[in-house]
Formats: C-alpha cells, structure tokens, sequence
C-alpha cells in the first residue's frame, strides 16, 4: 500500500453504526494516511470530535446539502451511514459532489453505500414456507428486487451513478439484524449512539404495552450480524479497495449482505422479554402475541409493523469471497446478551 493520503467523508459518526467505524477507521493501521471529514448536527459533538478525536468536522445536516456537497467532492471514498438507507436528498447531494470531482479531478471515488435488510422483508407464511431467500451470490435475484421493496429506490440511485454515470464505483452494504451495544472511546465521550435501532422499536413497543407482543407466531426468521463483525466488513472493503480497487466488486455486482446467523424474531424478541421481566418492566417474561391490527399503535403504523414481524431471509458470500470478511459472533451471544443489554434500552427510553 502507498503512503499517499485518502480522504475520507464519513456521514453519521454520531450513530451506531458510523461511530463504530469511525473509531475502526482512528485505530486503523494506516490512520495516519486517513484524512477523514464528517458532518455533524450536533456542534458540541462536532467540538469532541474535533479537539479529542481529530476529525474534521463541518457542523450541518442534510438541509445543508451544499455543504454535504462540497465535503463529497473533497474525498476519494466516502462512507454513507447517516439516514443513508431511505434519505434520497442526502444521496443526491453526495452523489453531485462525487461527479464534480470526477468532472474536475478525473478521480473515480467510491461510494460505500449502508442499506439495510428491509429491502427482503416479506410477510411470514403461517406454516413459515417458502418465503424467498436472498443471496448476494446471485446478482440475478438481487436485480429482480422489485423497485418499491423498502430501500431498493435509494439503491438503485446508487446503482445508476456507476453503471450509468460512470463517475464513481458505488457498494452497497445491506446489514442485516445488527446487534451489541456501541462500545470504545466515541461511546464512552457521548458522541456517539450505543444502541441499535430494531431493539429499540422492541423495547419501548413492550414498556407502553407491558407485555413484549409477537406475530404470525414470531415465526419470521432474520439474519443478524454484530456490530464488530459489521466493522470489520467496511473496514476490509476499504483495505481491498486502496490495494486494488478492481479486487472489489461495485455497481449492481457491489452487494454485500452482512449477516451470520439468523433467529427467528420470536426467539429475539423471548429475549427482551426475559431481560424485561427481569427488571420488573413487563408484567410476563412470555410473548403475547398481537390482536389483529394491535402492533400497528405500538410501531408508528401498520405497514412499519409488518416491516418489523416480518421475514426477510438473506445470505452475504460476497464479503467473504471477495476479502476474506470472516465475522465471528454468533446468534447465540444475540441472544444472550440481549438479555442483559435491555436495561440500557430502557435507560435510554426514560
Ligand atoms: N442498526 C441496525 O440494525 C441497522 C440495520 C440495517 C440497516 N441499518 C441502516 O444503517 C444506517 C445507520 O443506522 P444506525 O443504526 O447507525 O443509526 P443511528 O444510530 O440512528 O445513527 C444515525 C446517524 O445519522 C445521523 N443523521 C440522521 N439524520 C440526519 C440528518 N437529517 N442530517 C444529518 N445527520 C443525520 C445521526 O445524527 P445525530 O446524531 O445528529 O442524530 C446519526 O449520526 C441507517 O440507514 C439504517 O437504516 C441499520
């Protein structure tokens, strides 16, 4: 690898999932050739960040897209987490910056992209049959998505700015069910978030209803991913990319599902009623399940109800045949620590 610089933009380095890369990207052997920007809504983050951390931070949100921009337009890769599955105007504004420098520059960045598992979600079968199963291995299946599947219109924007611009390479990352709590320096400073969202949902669903509800028998089944493996998935496409960006598969090939292992949502969801109970929070460490049209209250709507009782069956071969992305936790330590890790959902509900 060469000693040159790499400008990196890192969008939501205040979330889950951007600050533990973040911090990945701060301890990464070759961090000192890392010149890495975020943008930030928060000014005294932006401040930590700054004067702890080292990061350069340009305070803004998405509305600001003239700023967002003109950071895209300054860096070689950029890594998407921040709203980055559904949030087409901050898209749009990264990816004009992309093609200003590629216009200007000649440089062709690299857009890793973060959506999520939803995009597979479809409803659970009674007897839990033949629901499709996707896999990353099989371009084919991935591009007969149909274009209203939750995310898929975000993806296919980034899609479109390498196969049909031809001014960036764009990857996409689909995490699945990602689990553990946010730990390291950024978490310890409260810049960053610990807590992983679909827990979340579950959790302040059961503290309002005081039993932790399932449907369709909780029989839909997930994939899930730890949010160190997932780390390490971004940090080994990085490293893949600066040695040899043709190692790296990118445009409507670029799919990478992250995922290692699955449950059924039944099983996470005994989980967090077992940590519930446990501190008092529910009224039964058993699931209850759902009248008919009940979770909808519970979760914002009917249809984001369905979306989170839902299945949506995946396999990621990608990651590992391409550079070795080899994730070690296990569905059992989901299960497990979910246990224990609800009392700083509830924590963070209060
Ligand atoms: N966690 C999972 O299990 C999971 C699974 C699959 C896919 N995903 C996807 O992964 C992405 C990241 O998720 P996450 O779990 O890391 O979420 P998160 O913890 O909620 O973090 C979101 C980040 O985005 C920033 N952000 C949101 N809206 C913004 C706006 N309008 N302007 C500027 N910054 C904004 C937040 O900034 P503030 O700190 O200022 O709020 C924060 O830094 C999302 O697209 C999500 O759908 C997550």
């Amino acid at each position: 690898m060469s000693n040159s610089k790499v400008s990196i933009l890192l969008t939501g380095a205040t979330g889950y999932i951007g600050g533990s890369i973040l911090q990945a990207l701060l301890r990464h052997r070759d961090a000192k050739r890392f010149e890495i920007s975020t943008l930030v809504r928060d000014p005294s983050k932006a401040k930590i960040l700054e004067e702890k951390f080292g990061v350069k931070t340009v305070v803004g949100s998405f509305a600001d897209e003239d700023k967002l921009s003109a950071l895209a337009e300054n860096a070689h890769i950029i890594i998407h987490t921040a709203d980055s599955a559904d949030n087409v105007e901050a898209l749009t504004a990264i990816l004009r910056g992309m093609k200003a420098r590629h216009e200007k520059t000649g440089d062709i960045p690299h857009l890793i992209h973060t959506s999520g598992a939803g995009v597979f979600i479809q409803e659970a079968r009674e007897d839990g049959s033949s629901v499709q199963k996707y896999s990353d291995g099989d371009a084919a299946q991935i591009n007969a998505l149909p274009p209203t599947a939750f995310h898929r219109n975000v993806e296919l924007l980034v899609i479109d700015a390498d196969e049909t611009g031809k001014y960036a390479r764009t990857h996409i990352v689909t995490p699945t069910f990602v689990y553990g709590l946010g730990h390291g320096p950024l978490f310890d400073a409260g810049v960053a978030n610990p807590l992983t969202m679909a827990v979340g949902f579950f959790v302040r669903a059961a503290l309002k209803r005081g039993t932790v509800g399932i449907k369709n028998g909780g029989r839909g089944i997930w994939q899930n991913v730890h949010i160190d493996d997932l780390v390490n998935l971004y940090i080994g496409m990085l490293d893949a990319i600066l040695s040899d960006p043709e190692k790296v598969s990118h445009g409507r090939e670029g799919y990478f599902i992250a995922e290692n292992g699955s449950s059924t949502i039944g099983e996470v969801a005994q989980s967090i009623a077992e940590g519930l109970f446990a501190l008092g929070r529910v009224s039964t460490s058993g699931l209850v399940p759902y009248a008919p049209g009940e979770a909808a209250q519970y979760f914002g709507g009917e249809s984001f109800s369905n979306l989170l009782l839902s299945d949506a069956r995946c396999e990621g071969v990608r990651a590992r045949r391409e550079f070795g992305w080899a994730p070690k936790h296990t569905t059992q330590e989901l299960l497990e620590g979910l246990k224990s890790e609800v009392k700083e959902y509830v924590k963070s509900a209060e």
